[in-house]
């Protein structure tokens, strides 16, 4: 089953929390770049993983291995599953590849041992492994709150392309959100975000009025830390993208586009680019709920 990518259409901060986590309110979204999970029954107990990457290992710290082991505890079997897993999602991104493929791990499970749970009660599990897996369950375009297991459906966006682009360094999701030095939560002040524009432009059916309300609190510090970053936005808005972003804590940064021949025309300059050299770069379009269930 394919794993699909999210990225941030939004991303508010709203403080820091007492949890060790940050209060936030951000539109997420998925979109076709996909790892593929693949789960069978075995007659060993336990959880036997391969495939993976160097960055992303089949052993006991994947996010993968854990959803596995979570589900068979819970459903109090005893016998084991074995997973391969493909990874093409690049890793510590800001686009939840990992989270991604533990999601589909839990839906894969539920449905090869008959464990009849409903979307909410695997959102529930979900939570439980990472702030970003349980929208990854669903998919499509959701309002996520709390630390970002709070989920709202929200409706469909306009499809629109994205150039990804990944540079060859990785973020630390803690170090980011360290680094942003957010007030604490609740109280302290928090600056009206780009969440809200969002929802207006998700509502109205606007791609111009959703491209120009895109944000994220994170950009600055990760940013701060690599100003190629903000070369590379722009580069991608001169290659003939509308907007240019950060998704999640970085440093991927998405080229936003309707047109698929624009998509690839950018992403092959910024391929051909050698100042560019070591980027990953992919075309992607965005995924409804329906369509991301299909895959
Ligand atoms: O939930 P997850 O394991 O993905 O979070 C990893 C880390 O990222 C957390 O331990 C925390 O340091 C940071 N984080 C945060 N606020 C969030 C989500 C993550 O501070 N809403």
């Amino acid at each position: 089953m394919l794993a699909p990518a999210k990225i941030n259409l939004s991303l508010d901060v709203l403080g820091r929390r007492d949890d060790g986590y940050h209060q936030v309110s951000m539109v997420m979204q998925t979109i076709a770049l996909f790892d593929r999970v693949h789960v069978e029954e075995v007659s060993r107990s336990g959880v036997f993983l391969s495939g993976g990457s160097s960055e992303a290992p089949p052993d006991r710290s994947n996010l993968v291995y854990r959803a596995a082991a979570l589900v068979l505890a819970r459903a109090g079997r005893t016998g084991g599953v074995a997973i391969d897993l493909v990874k093409n999602i690049p890793v510590a991104a800001g686009l939840a590849g990992g989270s991604s493929d533990a999601a589909i791990t839990i839906k894969l499970m539920n449905r090869l041992l008959g464990l009849g749970w409903s979307l909410a009660e695997m959102e529930a599990l979900a939570a439980e492994l990472g702030s970003d897996v349980p929208f990854l369950i669903r998919g499509g375009t959701a309002l996520a709150s709390g630390r970002g297991e709070q989920l709202t459906a929200l409706p469909a966006a306009p499809t629109f392309w994205l150039v990804v682009v990944k540079p060859p360094f990785g973020a630390s999701t803690p170090r980011v959100y360290q680094a942003l030095g957010a007030p604490p939560y609740p109280g302290g002040q928090h600056r009206e975000g780009a969440t809200a524009k969002v929802m207006a432009a998700l509502a109205a059916g606007s791609y111009g009025a959703l491209i120009a309300a895109v944000g994220n609190d994170l950009e600055q510090v990760t940013i701060g830390w690599h100003q190629e970053l903000q070369e590379l936005k722009e580069a991608l808005v001169r290659h003939g993208c509308d907007r240019a972003l950060m998704s999640g804590s970085g440093p991927t940064i998405l080229g936003f586009t309707e047109h698929e021949d624009v998509a690839r025309q950018a992403a092959q300059a910024i391929e051909q680019s050698a100042y560019w050299s070591g980027y990953g770069v992919w075309v992607a379009k965005t995924l409804t709920e329906q369509e991301g269930n299909e895959g």
